[in-house]
């Protein structure tokens, strides 16, 4: 998560196996299903619902692609370069498919949504297209696609929140999960495809979140991450208790299952994040000190082209009072660099607001024009590449600094780390967060430690992206 993505970055490690639990004995399932997720949190979390329907129709997981019989890939429409990646990687798999008889290829996710049957049209080794919203009839439809016909289901619904679905753990670390506590999105950021490929918001049933959280914490997890598209405007009406549960409060109780669970949440739109969710943050030391706060740009102009429906000092106030509640609070941000008709000033307008802001990390793109949205349809795409590419840099660069200034000042400084797992490069120290969402890599020494155990750890020294610690205690 600290890593400084670029729009080349982001896209193509955001991918992944995933495999689900899976029995020795090969004849208990009748089939092997492979997935592979790309883009956001939300389509992993998705994943993960769907390996539990296919796990309960009797079909079995597998990490190797090679001895699978139905290959998903759960993919991403967010910019042009997301969806290059998925059609570059389908066609790795035409050799499989012609050498294993029987074979299927899926496709899920927002790229499914947006295409719909036109993919089986350009893709011809496809055979089930499977929008967000559809994933139940997968089973259905595997059966419809072993036939011989092709089988698409991408209907968006007003309702499905798969709450009741207790999502197989994918290539987890068994300390944190996601969990998915909303579909949909309901702005219409005039850049973003989203809208189009979730279809209307809807906030999932308050209980069966509080099951799932509790769920986790028992079998080991430590740290749940509450995901939307825009976490604040969770709304829930409780009709049997008459209660009215907003995300502040959805929070509150998750916080409340144990001081030992971390909370975090994700995607915070600027407009929406409430005093009372920064009071309640404040108010429990298990929820993490920490907000994604993405302002895209700094200029209010391109804002209002963005229809992100605040303005620059708006968003300006908005961090103040995040830094006034919670003084210590991570902030982190998303950034579009060369939006339609945007000006050298409103670029200069966005590197100052990162000064203004200063983000502990950020997530940084460059616009790329999506069909259907409304900057497709108003606006003309009309920044040449090199400009957007050069901005990107500019925005890069400048987050990078920002993020070393950041990691310096916490040298000195002690903090209480969730362990993760080993490092990645020596297995002798561990990796873990802080509540800042920072990573923090510490020698392991004779302590008798775990992943999942906390521990107070001193930072020594730092990279641009990583604090490096010992253990206090
Ligand atoms: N719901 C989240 C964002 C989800 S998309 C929010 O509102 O913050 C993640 C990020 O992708 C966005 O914040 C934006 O920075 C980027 N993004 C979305 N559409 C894009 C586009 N057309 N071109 C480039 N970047 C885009
Ligand atoms: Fe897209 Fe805006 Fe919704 Fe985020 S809030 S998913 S950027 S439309
Ligand atoms: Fe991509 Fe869909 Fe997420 S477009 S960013 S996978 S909601």
């Amino acid at each position: 998560m600290l890593d400084l993505m670029t729009d080349k970055v982001q896209d193509e490690t955001r991918q992944g196996e995933a495999f689900a639990p899976f029995s020795n004995d090969p004849n208990q399932y009748k089939k092997r299903f492979y997935i592979e997720s790309y883009g956001c949190q939300m389509n992993f979390a998705d994943s993960e619902v769907v390996a539990s329907i296919l796990n309960k129709e009797g079909f079995g997981a597998t990490r190797n692609v090679e001895e699978a019989d139905l290959i998903f890939l759960n993919t991403c429409s967010i910019r042009e370069k997301a969806e290059q990646t998925v059609r570059k990687r389908l066609t790795e798999f035409r050799k499989l498919k012609e050498n294993r008889k029987g074979m299927l290829v899926g496709v899920l996710g927002c790229m499914a949504e947006r295409l719909k049957s036109k993919f089986l049209e350009e893709e011809k080794l496809v055979d089930i297209v499977v929008g967000p919203d559809a994933y139940r009839s997968l089973p259905e439809l595997v059966i419809e696609a072993s036939g011989g016909q092709k089988a698409v289901n991408v209907l968006l619904s007003r309702d499905e929140t798969y709450a009741d679905i207790s999502p197989v753990r994918l290539d987890s670390n068994g300390v944190s999960a996601f969990v998915s506590i909303m579909r949909g999105c309901n702005n219409m950021c005039s850049f973003c495809v989203v809208p189009f490929t979730r279809g209307r918001e809807r906030s999932r049933d308050f209980e069966s979140i509080i099951h799932e959280c509790k769920d986790l914490f028992q079998a080991g997890y430590k740290e749940v991450t509450l995901l939307g598209q825009n976490v604040d405007s969770y709304y829930f009406v409780d009709e049997a208790k008459k209660e009215t549960i907003t995300f502040a409060r959805l929070l509150e109780q998750v916080a409340l299952i144990s001081p030992l669970l971390r909370v975090r949440f994700s995607t915070s739109h600027p407009k929406d994040i409430t005093d009372e969710v920064l009071h309640t943050m404040a108010k429990y030391e298990n929820i993490c000190n920490y907000i994604h706060l993405p302002v895209q740009s700094g200029s209010s102009r391109i804002l209002q082209l963005m229809n992100r429906t605040y303005t620059r000092e708006w968003y300006m106030a908005k961090v103040d009072r995040i830094r006034q509640l919670i003084p210590d609070c991570g902030i982190s941000s998303d950034f579009i660099a060369g939006f339609c008709t945007e000006e050298e000033k409103d670029h200069q307008d966005t590197l100052s607001i990162m000064e203004y802001s200063r983000y502990d990390f950020s997530y940084m793109f460059f616009y790329s024009e999506r069909p259907g949205t409304l900057a497709q349809r108003r606006y003309k795409d009309d920044i040449p590449a090199e400009v957007k590419k050069r901005r990107l840099q500019e925005i890069v660069e400048v987050q990078n600094r920002l993020s070393l200034e950041s990691n310096k000042k916490d040298i000195g400084k002690t903090f209480k780390v969730l362990i993760e797992g080993d490092s990645k490069k020596n297995e002798k120290e561990w990796k873990g967060r802080n509540s800042q969402n920072k990573v923090i890599v510490f020698p392991k020494g004779n302590h008798d430690l775990k992943k999942g155990d906390y521990v107070i750890v001193k930072v020594n020294d730092c990279t641009q992206a990583t604090l490096l610690g010992e253990i206090i205690k």
